[in-house]
């Protein structure tokens, strides 16, 4: 075995992610209810690439045995993934059901047998369909529900998982959902999606408190249990660095879709500047100063909404300019290389291709470096925190080769150029934790659909088959001598 270059801390958590969603199919089995993401594929078949559908997914409800096998097998000392709130509560303020409750009892059983530590997202975008027929998330009822399921989950799983986060992306989901309208409830209207923006952060500040009210209802069994949050921060650059008007729109388009999540979370406040442009627009939310208060960290640990650690996503940088004359959203989700991904807000920003970058087909540009500043960000803003990377991928057009093997070298290189950074940002200050790749396994990518594969583990669309690639063999060379 040769000696690694870059060695990572001891204890570094080598693992990939995953969401309930996104891999788990039984979509009517097992008492789970319908959740948004089901009843708008089955609706609106011709809004995802091929007309794919979370219904059957990669079958993980029933094999996941097999896929914990194949986690060991890849070298995986951790997994993120998140629960279905639909498999809980089916109805999302009703009844908890013991079937779902049992699923997630018997795999975070079986990742621990394996030595696999589960890092649990209790929101990863599938809304109960019943809260989404009151409004979804811009009903501020929604909240007091997810609250309660949070709870629900603390109280059955606490013995279980160890690293809780609230949500996954608020701010991408936001964006989709209620600016594109790519997403259910497809919806393009900024008020709409401003609130939805305050609404979640409020839930996530509620959902922390309650976790230490939980925490301290039996502290010298619980004090180890940590919750996070998971933000997408992807970088934004001006197009031009000396362009004072694209410094400008950087800084906006920053502010509108990183500072308004990591502010609350990291310092306990909304943005200022964020919060005076969205006054000037008439778009600031229905708020209170109590709501305001709670977003903020109180003094008592038992109240605090501070959080444990920051789980941070990255796929690639923006870069912004000034020259936003319309507003225009284009998601190339068909893998075709000549098609642009376009996102402009009239006369605040536009995101511009760089024309020096290396694109994947999905038109995602790659960027290593972004994950640096990324990382070094989280530390200036709060120094010591613990991070994990809890997602980072590429998704890439990919066949089974005849002899049963994907040589996915450039899932490989991806990975080794951001876990270089990585490892630098590590030298420099950073308080990194671990890494988990996206995904575990090729999977629903919402709108692309399954022609955008992530996994270590290719998933054999006709028969669901489980493949390792040549990354999960890689990856299991690289955890166990714990570097490169
Ligand atoms: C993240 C999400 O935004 O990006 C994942 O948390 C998602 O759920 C991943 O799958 C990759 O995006 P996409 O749209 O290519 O699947």
């Amino acid at each position: 075995m040769t000696v690694p270059e870059h060695v990572f801390p001891k204890g570094f958590v080598w693992g990939s992610a995953t969401a309930a969603i996104q891999i788990e199919g039984a979509a009517e089995l097992g008492g789970k209810g319908p959740s948004n993401w089901d009843v708008f594929c089955r609706k609106h078949p011709e809004k995802i690439f091929d007309g794919g559908s979370p219904e059957l997914a990669c079958d993980h409800y029933h094999r996941f045995k097999e896929d914990v096998r194949l986690m060991k097998e890849t070298g995986h000392t951790g997994y993120r993934m998140s629960i279905a709130w639909t498999r809980i509560i089916p109805d999302g303020q009703g009844d908890v059901n013991s079937e779902g409750v049992a699923f997630y009892r018997a795999l975070f059983d079986e990742l621990r047998a394996h030595g696999i530590e589960p890092n649990v997202t209790l929101y990863h975008w599938d809304l109960p369909q019943t809260l989404a027929g009151l409004g979804g998330w811009e009903n501020k009822q929604v909240i007091d529900h997810f609250v309660r399921y949070a709870r629900v989950c603390f109280d059955l799983f606490g013995d279980q998982v160890k690293l809780w986060s609230t949500l996954n992306e608020p701010g991408w989901t936001t964006l989709q959902s209620y600016v594109t309208g790519l997403h259910p409830p497809n919806v393009s209207n900024h008020k709409s999606a401003v609130q939805v923006a305050y609404n979640y952060i409020l839930a996530h500040a509620r959902v922390v408190k309650e976790f230490r009210r939980w925490q301290h209802e039996a502290l010298s069994s619980r004090k180890e249990t940590q919750i996070g949050i998971v933000l997408n921060m992807s970088t934004i650059y001006p197009a031009d660095p000396l362009s004072s008007s694209d410094q400008s729109a950087a800084t906006i388009a920053d502010g509108v879709l990183n500072r308004w999540f990591i502010d609350p979370v990291l310092k306990g406040c909304l943005p200022s500047d964020v919060w005076a442009l969205y006054k000037r627009c008439s778009l600031l939310p229905e708020h209170t100063d109590a709501e305001l208060a709670e977003i903020g960290f109180q003094v008592s640990a038992s109240q605090s909404s501070k959080i444990d650690f920051i789980g941070v996503n990255y796929y690639y940088p923006h870069f912004a300019s000034a020259d936003a004359p319309e507003s225009a959203y284009h998601l190339n989700t068909s893998g075709n290389k000549n098609e642009d991904c376009i996102f402009a807000i009239k006369d605040l920003f536009r995101f511009v291709k760089n024309p020096h970058g290396r694109f994947t087909d999905w038109g995602w540009e790659i960027f290593p470096e972004g994950l640096y500043d990324l990382l070094m960000r989280a530390e200036h803003y709060s120094p010591g925190i613990p991070v994990y990377i809890t997602e980072n991928g590429i998704g890439i057009q990919e066949s089974l080769d005849s002899d049963g093997t994907v040589r996915d070298e450039r899932r490989i290189d991806f990975v080794r150029e951001h876990l270089k950074v990585a490892h630098r940002a590590i030298q420099d200050g950073v308080n990194l934790k671990g890494y988990y790749m996206w995904a575990l396994m090729d999977n629903f990518s919402w709108v692309n659909g399954f022609k955008k594969r992530y996994g270590f583990l290719f998933v054999d669309r006709k028969t669901l088959d489980r493949h390792i690639k040549a990354s999960g063999h890689w990856y299991k060379r690289v955890s166990d001598q714990n570097g490169f």
